[in-house]
Order: C-alpha cells, then structure tokens, then sequence
C-alpha cells in the first residue's frame, strides 16, 4: 500500500470521527503518518529494528518527563534517531498513554521505514536513519478543517480575528522561552462567540526557525481553510490549529480583544495608481534637479552617484558598508541612512504605512524629505537570526546592480534597530497577482512571459554574470517585486549564498527556504547550488502558466502536486488543460506550451538534467531552439533509493549531515 492511500485512509477515518464526534477526535487513531522510503528500508531482526525498538521504549519512559525527547540509538553502523513531542498542556500521564500508542503506531502504519513520523492529537513521534535534530525542514505538512461547513457570512472577519490570534502567540511561543515553544490563545469573535488557537514548535529548533515554520504553517492554515471555522496544519517541526471552542486545557497564554475594520480592497488599489503616478513624476522631478545641480557644479555624475550624493546629505558619518568578514567600513555605494530620518519618512512606522510582513521583519512604505519613495525593511528586534541576515543582505545586494534585482538604496544601524532601504515597487509582488482571482485577470500572456524572462535573467545575473557567483535559495513568487511597467525584480536575498569562482555545490546542515519551492536535493540533504535556484524558477514558472499554488495543490483529487499534474498532462499530450484559460486567450499555444515544456525541464529530480538559466534565458528567447524533451519531475512518485546494506557497515553517520563541506570542482 502506498502513503498517498494510506493517507486517504486516515482522511476517511478521521472524517468517520469527526462527523460521530466533533470533540472526539484524539483517543487511539493517528491523525496523519508520513513514512518515507527515501532512504529504503530496513530488514527484518537487523540491527536497526532491535535499535528502534529500544529507542521507541527509552523515548517512551523519557518523554513524559518533560513533554519532550530527543535521542539515538546504536553506533555509526545501524544508528536511529528519534524524538517525540506532547502537546503543551498535556500532563505526564497523557503524555506517555500518546506516546506509547504512538510508537506501537509508527512500527505497525510504517513498514520497515527508514524514516517516519506520526502524528496523533497530543503527541508526535518521529524516527529516522539520519540525524535530523536541529533541522528544520518545513514539509510533511497535514491539514485537517474539522469543520467542512463553510463560513457563509463574511469570512474576511473571521480570517482576521484568527490570524490576529494565531500570529500572536507564535511570536510568543516562538521568542519567550519561558513558555518552551508552545503557546495557545483566545480572541473575542462576537459577544457570545471566541475563536480559540493553539501553536507549537519541537523544542531543538532555534527561537526564529520556529518563528518561520509558524509563519509558513498559517500562510498554508490560510490557504487550507480561510472559509472554515477550524483548521490544522502538522508539519515536521510546528502544529499550528484553531477552533471556535476550547479544544486545549488551560491556562492561556494570550487572551486577545481584536477590533475589526471593513477593509476597502478597490480604495486602496486606487491608492497605489496614485502613488504610482506621483512616483514616476517624483522621479522625474528629481532627475531633472540632479541633472540642474551637476551642470552648476559642472561635476560629471551619473545618475547613480547623483542619488548616492543625495543619500549623503543625510548620513550622520559617512557611508558605511559591511565587508565580508563582518566589519564596517566606508563606502561611497551604500549609504548609511540616519535612524531619525528613516522615522521621519515612515511616520514612525506607522502601522498605516505597513506593506508588508516578512520572514525577518515588516516592511513599510517610506517617502523621503525630497519626495523618494522608499520601501523600509525593518528586521526584527527579536530575531537574533536578524544580524546574520542583515549583514548577508547588505554585503551582497549593495553591490549587485541590475534591472531584474531590486535595488537596496540605503541602510541603517542604531542599537538594535536594523533597516534596509529599497526602491519601492508600486505593483507589490507576483504572489499577489497570480494567486488572487481577481488581480489575475489583470496579468495577460504577453505580461506573464516578460516577467519570467526578467526573472531569469536576474538569476543569470547572480548566478554567472556578477562578481561573484550567488545562490538565491529561496525563490518564490512573494519574492519577485513588480515596478510601475510590471517588471520583475528579485528581492530578498537573507537567505542568498556567495561561491567561490570553482565553487560547484555547498552543503548546509540549516535547511532554509520555502516549503513547495525548495529543491528535493536540498530539502532532504541540505545540498544546494545554481540548479537548485533553476528548481525554485521552475515552479514559479508552473505556477505563473497554471494560476495554481504548488504548495497546498495535494488537496485537490487530480495529482499530489502541482508538479505531479503538469508531468501527468504532459505525458498524456493534454499540456494546455494545465494552462489557465485565462492566459490561453492572450498568447500563442506554441509558446505557452513551449514554456510548460522548459518548466518541466527546471523541476527535473536529477539537478544535472536541469538546464542553466543561461540556457533558459535562451530557450526562452528564440522560437528556433528545440528545448528538449523533460524527464520526470521530483516530487511526482515516491523515489527509490538503494536498501543500505546493514550488515557491511554503510548505515549512514550523523557526519553526513553535520558536514558543511564544499565541493570544488
Ligand atoms: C519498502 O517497503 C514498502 C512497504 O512495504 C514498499 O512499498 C517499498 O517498495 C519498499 N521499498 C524498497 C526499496 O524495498
Ligand atoms: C525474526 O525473528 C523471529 C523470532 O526470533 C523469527 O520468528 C523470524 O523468522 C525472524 N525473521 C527473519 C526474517 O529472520
Ligand atoms: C532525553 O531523555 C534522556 C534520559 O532521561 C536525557 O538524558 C536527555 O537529556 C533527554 N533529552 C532531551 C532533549 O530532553
Ligand atoms: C557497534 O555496535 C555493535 C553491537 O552493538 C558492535 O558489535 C560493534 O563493534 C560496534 N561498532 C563500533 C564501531 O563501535
Ligand atoms: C491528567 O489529565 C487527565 C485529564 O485531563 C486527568 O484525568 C488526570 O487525572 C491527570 N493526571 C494527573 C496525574 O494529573
Ligand atoms: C511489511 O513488509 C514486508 C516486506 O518488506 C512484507 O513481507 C509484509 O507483508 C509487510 N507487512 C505489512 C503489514 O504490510
Ligand atoms: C464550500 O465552499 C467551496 C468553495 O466555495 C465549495 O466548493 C464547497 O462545495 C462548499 N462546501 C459546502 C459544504 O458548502
Ligand atoms: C501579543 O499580545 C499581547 C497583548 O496584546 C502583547 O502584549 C504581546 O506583545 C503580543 N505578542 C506578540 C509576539 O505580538
Ligand atoms: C470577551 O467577551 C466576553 C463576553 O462578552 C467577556 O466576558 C470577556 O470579558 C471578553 N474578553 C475580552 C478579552 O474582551
């Protein structure tokens, strides 16, 4: 039997329970198990099973102590990782019945896997061959809406008061440690009515990865179940679930009051035309002063050196940029940017100039003294992450320079406050339009292809062209920013990795990035180079020519995956069912159907049958050059992996995975 029917028979089941008893749903049946034979499987009396079978009795007795346990078993020959985790208010018996049903449930659902995981309602208990503490790795996800009744009457109210809810107290669970990476919380819906949330990360991940696999987890709460009253989202390392009765025992972390505004979708749309318009005009404006005061001074600057002299006059000290080995230094590129100048123009951050939230920090919309638009990221004070990132972004973007890269125009530095400053994109980003119904009308074929050559070719850019080759690695449409004309820039790079010239591959034990667009060589092994940014592309591009979110595509009938449903298509000759009919209208079937054909050759599993995105940026450009044909994609079925061989000692170290070697070529 394979994962996906096994799954389909636990959906089953728990629907048979939840219409019984809506209340009844913990007790004795899993709520979703995910065995994985990547690594094959183990043989029966080996090693490894006596291992596992003493590991799932130490975590057994350990577990309940604490509510959570990490622990391995054996030596470098046949080593076998585990940890379980129970719900933050259970008590200690609770927590040992979860998780002695659970470890009889993880032998018996998962045949002689390698690697496991179930979930039951107050406990999970994962095991795997290779070491996996300390990892953080957004995928497994489970969603459950407990409730297939829909929300008639305006489900934006509802959404907000939850998401209010649910983003507070993952900031708390995830940054007070007092609380040991679990938090609930309850916020008034009506007068006779409250919305009840719960939210908990494993306890070896650090304070701002558990920060992000919240965040991604209710991005994914919100796409699963935005029309329900209740929803969960199980994933390796958080759970995040609400309800609109109690389902946890006290105490609460968060008892919340929200107050809610009617949004008013077209007036804001409007705002943006407008700002757009006046932001064309004040860059006219300006450039036509910059061009006026250097003929004065009869001083030759291009446009470039105009603006940075502009961003001087603000500097507190001269400029300052960060080096390589962490140390500030002056910079004529890069300009410092006085604190109280970046409040001046945000209005003190205020929360009417927000744009955004992001992984690190929010973004606000910013205008300067002489009219710029600016976008500010501001980069979380809690998040000892932020420096590290900070520093990252402003050493690499700083010194990129290229029409398909958003450009980084300033930066600041005051205590523990951090700040970058950008251009500002009127358009927002691609997310927004392909994602969104309505907006997605606005995006016609001609548009689509433009704004995935440009991404492309921002990614040659970084990849071959600049000074120094970077990895972007963590792609996504919510990271490609749309200016007035809607062309693409690239934005985002905390995350981006800088090779040396010979520099072919790297190896990271912290996995990184985003659930859905992370390639599965990087996902599973933390190995990742240029293909696995032309993976990332190629799902953008999927989604772009599809309008469908690869993440969360498994809750439709027709294929686990976004990618399993276009490979499925393809082969069957019926490529343009995959193509939104929308775009269908607007361009020419042998282009859209050529660019499903270079997309599938992007999400190859193998990342040497992947193209270059030179090769890309080629393919897309001439009608002559025939791509060729694609192979499977990852993702489509379960990979097989040769059985490792127990008894010759090859079993797999912790070393393999710890290592952050390179790899010349
Ligand atoms: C491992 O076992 C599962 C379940 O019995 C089976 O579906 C799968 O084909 C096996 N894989 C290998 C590589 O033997
Ligand atoms: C494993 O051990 C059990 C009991 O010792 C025995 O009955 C069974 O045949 C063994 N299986 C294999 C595959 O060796
Ligand atoms: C797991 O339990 C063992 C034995 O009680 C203990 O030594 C170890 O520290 C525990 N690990 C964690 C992460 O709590
Ligand atoms: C690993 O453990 C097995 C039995 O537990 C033992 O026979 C073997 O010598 C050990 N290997 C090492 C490298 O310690
Ligand atoms: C644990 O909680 C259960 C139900 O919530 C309760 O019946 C039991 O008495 C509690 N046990 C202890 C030791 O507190
Ligand atoms: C488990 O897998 C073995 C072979 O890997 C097979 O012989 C056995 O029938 C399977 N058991 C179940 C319950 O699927
Ligand atoms: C809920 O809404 C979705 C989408 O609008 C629809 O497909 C589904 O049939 C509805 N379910 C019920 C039970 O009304
Ligand atoms: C959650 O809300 C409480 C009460 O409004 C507030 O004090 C706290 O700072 C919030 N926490 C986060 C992480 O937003
Ligand atoms: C929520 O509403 C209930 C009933 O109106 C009220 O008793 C309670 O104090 C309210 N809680 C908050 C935090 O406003």
């Amino acid at each position: 039997m394979d994962r996906f029917s096994l799954c389909a028979i636990f959906i089953l089941v728990l629907s048979v329970c939840t219409i019984c008893s809506v209340s009844n749903v913990h007790a004795v049946e899993p709520l979703s198990t995910l065995c994985s034979y990547q690594y094959g499987n183990y043989s029966a009396n080996s090693t490894f099973e006596n291992n596992l079978k003493l590991l799932l009795q130490s975590l057994t007795s350990n577990t309940p102590i604490t509510g959570f346990n990490d622990t391995s078993v054996g030596n470098s020959t046949a080593q076998v990782y585990g940890q379980a985790l129970c719900r933050g208010d259970t008590n200690s018996t609770e927590c040992r019945d979860c998780v002695k049903i659970a470890a009889q449930g993880i032998m018996s659902q998962c045949n002689k896997s390698l690697d496991a995981l179930i979930w039951y309602e107050r406990c999970q208990v994962r095991y795997s061959v290779m070491n996996f503490f300390s990892l953080m790795v957004y995928t497994g996800k489970y969603t459950d809406s407990n409730y297939p009744r829909n929300v008639t009457a305006n489900p934006a109210r509802l959404y907000s008061h939850w998401i209010y809810m649910m983003t507070n107290i993952s900031g708390e669970a995830a940054f007070d440690p007092s609380l040991q990476m679990f938090a609930t919380g309850v916020v008034n819906f009506t007068a006779s009515r409250a919305i009840y949330g719960l939210v908990q990360c494993t306890r070896d991940i650090s304070a701002s990865d558990c920060n992000s696999c919240l965040r991604q987890a209710l991005g994914d709460l919100r796409t699963c179940c935005y029309t329900r009253e209740g929803g969960m989202i199980l994933s390796r390392n958080c759970n995040v679930r609400f309800e609109h009765y109690q389902f946890y025992n006290g105490p609460v972390t968060s008892v919340l009051t929200y107050h809610y505004s009617e949004g008013n979708r077209w007036k804001k749309w409007i705002i943006v035309l407008v700002l757009c318009v006046l932001g064309s005009v004040s860059f006219v404006v300006i450039g036509y002063c910059a061009v006026f005061f250097s003929r004065r001074r009869k001083d030759e600057f291009d446009d470039e050196r105009s603006r940075s002299a502009l961003f001087h006059d603000y500097a507190a000290p001269v400029g300052v940029a960060i080096t390589e080995a962490g140390d500030l230094v002056s910079s004529d590129e890069l300009p410092f940017m006085d604190l109280t100048i970046v409040k001046a123009a945000t209005d003190d951050f205020s929360s009417s100039n927000k744009l955004g939230q992001g992984g690190f920090g929010a973004v606000y919309k910013g205008v300067l003294s002489d009219g710029t638009e600016v976008a500010v990221k501001r980069l979380s004070r809690k998040s000892w992450q932020g420096l590290e990132e900070f520093k990252n972004e402003v050493m690499l973007i700083g010194r990129l320079k290229h029409r398909n890269l958003v450009r980084l125009i300033g930066w600041g530095m005051e205590g523990d406050e951090k700040l970058l400053i950008y251009e500002f994109m009127p358009n927002r980003s691609l997310d927004i339009f392909i994602f969104d119904p309505e907006k997605r009308t606005e995006l016609d074929w001609r548009t689509c292809y433009l704004i995935l050559d440009g991404i492309a070719r921002g990614l040659v850019y970084l990849h071959e062209d600049s000074r120094h080759k970077i990895i972007h690695r963590d792609l996504k449409p919510s990271n490609v920013l749309l200016d007035c004309g809607m062309e693409a820039k690239i934005s985002d790079f905390g995350m981006a990795r800088i090779f040396g010239e010979k520099q072919i591959t790297a190896n990271t034990k912290r996995v990184v990035g985003t659930y859905g667009y992370m390639a599965p060589e990087y996902a599973m092994g933390g190995h990742f180079s240029v293909k696995s940014d032309v993976f990332s592309f190629g799902v953008v591009m999927l989604e772009i020519i599809s309008g469908k979110r690869n993440n969360g595509f498994y809750l439709t009938e027709l294929a686990q995956t976004l990618l399993a449903y276009a490979w499925k298509l393809w082969q069957e000759g019926k490529e343009l069912e995959f193509v939104d009919p929308s775009l269908l209208d607007s361009g020419s079937t042998s282009e859209i159907v050529r660019c499903v054909q270079i997309g599938l050759l992007c999400v190859q599993e193998d990342p040497a049958d992947r193209p270059t995105m030179s090769e890309v940026v080629t393919l897309l450009g001439s009608e002559m050059r025939i791509p060729p044909e694609p192979k499977q994609p990852a993702y489509s079925v379960g990979r097989v992996v040769p059985v490792p061989d127990q008894s010759s000692g090859t079993g797999h170290s912790a070393n393999e995975m710890t290592a952050s070697t390179i790899f010349p070529r």
